[in-house]
């Protein structure tokens, strides 16, 4: 099955990340439901390798904190846009636990990822949006911050592809630790 693990964000935040979603001619918007942060993208994996990635994810020890989502980007490869994001500031405690569950990750058996963490919301995954527009969707949003919220734990979700958009199913969830 097609596995990532990633956060999931309050109603709150999911609302606030809707207001964004519009402006871009063509633009597939990513609905509420599904907005997430990706921790780590493993692809296809076959259930023996998931159940060791879940043991590994399980063994985990790593502190609860706060975030806020903030500001809005796009990823582009060459002149192609590939998404457009919202950002989230910068929160240590985040890359610590990026940085425990690409170890679990590699731990259980998988390649490691090799990629710079750029913790993202991706709102649209644009079909060659004008770049004039994009550039108008990109400074108007700018200013973008949402409620500040608490990550109390981590989810490994499946995802099934939907002819509208993708299924995505939260197959277990790993619990931080209070915060002291
Ligand atoms: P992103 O939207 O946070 O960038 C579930 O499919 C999630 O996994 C997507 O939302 C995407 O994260 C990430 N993802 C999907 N395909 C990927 C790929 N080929 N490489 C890296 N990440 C991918």
């Amino acid at each position: 099955m097609r596995l990532f693990v990633a956060l999931s964000l309050p109603e709150n935040v999911r609302w606030q990340l809707r207001l964004l979603c519009g402006g871009l001619p063509g633009a597939r918007w990513v609905p509420p439901e599904n907005f997430h942060i990706t921790l780590r993208f493993l692809g296809e994996v076959d259930g023996r390798d998931a159940e060791y990635v879940d043991a590994a994810l399980a063994s985990i020890r790593a502190p609860g904190f706060q975030l806020k989502l903030a500001g809005v980007g796009h990823f582009a490869s060459g002149s192609r846009v590939k998404a457009v994001w919202a950002g989230v500031e910068k929160e240590p405690a985040l890359q610590h636990l990026h940085d425990k569950i690409e170890s679990a990750v590699v731990r259980a058996g998988l390649a490691p990822d090799g990629q710079k963490f750029t913790p993202h919301v991706t709102l649209t995954w644009p079909k060659d949006p004008p770049v004039p527009k994009l550039q108008e969707y990109l400074a108007g949003h700018n200013l973008f911050r949402s409620e500040p919220f608490e990550v109390t734990h981590f989810t490994l979700f499946s995802s099934l592809f939907g002819s509208e958009a993708s299924v995505y199913h939260a197959e277990r969830s790993y619990a931080l630790t209070q915060r002291s």
